[in-house]
């Protein structure tokens, strides 16, 4: 039988999760507060799945087969019977610490997993009374096409979960990689250092957004430039990651810098808004 896996959030990352078990194979339970957020949820895989159908990569019966694994729920008991939990709310840690007190109260799954991009998993775990089942799964925007997962060991993970997740990510066709609980992780902490310093380069006027862009894009082999890649993540998103590494480590490379405020503070997210550093058409 299929394994049974709850998804809790239907946002970007939630939604791109559950689009990689339920076309690995899997049994999802999508879990949102609202049924429009669901609905929505709901419309963003299936418009990607229609996407690559029309590109010849997934046929007919694929998509209403993945379609077939995934369930809407506004019930965490609906979760019950699920191997693990994959939380996906935004990055606040009380929210994050109230889904997972009610998600090991109604699910007793035996994975208890945060998508969180800066939060110690060791300070999240506090929710739960079994602390030994509760690890980091950070996964990588476009879900469905990023292969890597940081696997994130808190203080209590125990070596069977830390053992059970590897193999889960593996089973879902990503690549894990084990990291220890350290502010950022890996990828953030390169990561953010570098979105910030091309914000502050723009701030100086050392070059252009799209001269900044180019440079790091062909100079350095990247996919995106670094402003690209930051209205890409949300600016808000990359604002709240540096917040949080910048109150652990005091260190002034992840203080976010004053072209990011602004623009938070303007309501400028990047291409959810339609505005960040560039101008973008409304997508869905
Ligand atoms: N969802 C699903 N699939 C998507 C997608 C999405 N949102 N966006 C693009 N894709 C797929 C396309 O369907 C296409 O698939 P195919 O090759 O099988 O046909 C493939 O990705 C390439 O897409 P495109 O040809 O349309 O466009 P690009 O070649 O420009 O690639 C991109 C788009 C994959 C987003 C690429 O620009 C890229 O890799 N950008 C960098 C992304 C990145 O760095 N992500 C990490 C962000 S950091 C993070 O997530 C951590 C967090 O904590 C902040």
């Amino acid at each position: 039988m299929a394994k049974k896996i709850t998804v809790i959030g239907p946002g970007t990352m939630g939604t791109g999760i559950a689009q990689a078990f339920i076309t690995a194979g899997f049994e999802v339970v999508l879990i949102g507060r609202s049924e429009e957020s669901l609905q929505r949820g709901m419309a963003i895989i299936k418009a990607r799945m229609d996407k690559a159908a029309a590109k010849g990569k997934l046929s007919q019966q694929e998509i209403s087969s993945a379609m077939g694994n995934l369930k809407l729920s506004a019930n965490y008991d609906d979760g019950r019977g699920s191997y693990a939990v994959i939380e996906t709310v935004s990055e606040m840690a009380e929210t994050k610490m109230e889904v997972f007190k009610l998600a090991e109260e109604h699910i007793h799954s035996e994975i208890l997993a945060t998508n969180t991009s800066s939060i110690p998993i060791s300070k999240l775990s506090e929710a739960v009374k079994d602390r030994s089942r509760f690890i980091g799964l950070h996964f990588f925007n476009p879900v469905p096409v990023m292969k890597p997962v940081e696997v994130i060991l808190g203080k209590d993970t125990s070596k069977a979960t830390a053992e059970a997740a590897l193999r889960l990510i593996e089973e879902c066709g990503k690549v894990p990689i084990e990291v220890i609980d350290y502010p950022g992780f890996v990828a953030n902490s390169v990561l953010m250092p570098m979105l910030n310093e091309a914000i502050i380069l723009l701030e100086k006027g050392v070059s252009t957004k799209e001269g900044i862009d180019t440079i790091i894009k062909l100079g350095l082999n990247h996919p995106m430039g670094p402003l690209e890649l930051a209205d890409y993540i949300g600016l808000d998103v990359c604002k709240d990651i540096m917040d949080s590494i910048y109150n652990e480590t005091h260190d002034m490379k992840f203080k976010p810098a004053e072209m990011l405020i602004q623009l938070v503070s303007a309501g400028k997210l990047g291409r959810k808004t339609g505005e960040g550093f560039y101008l973008y058409k409304q997508e869905r």
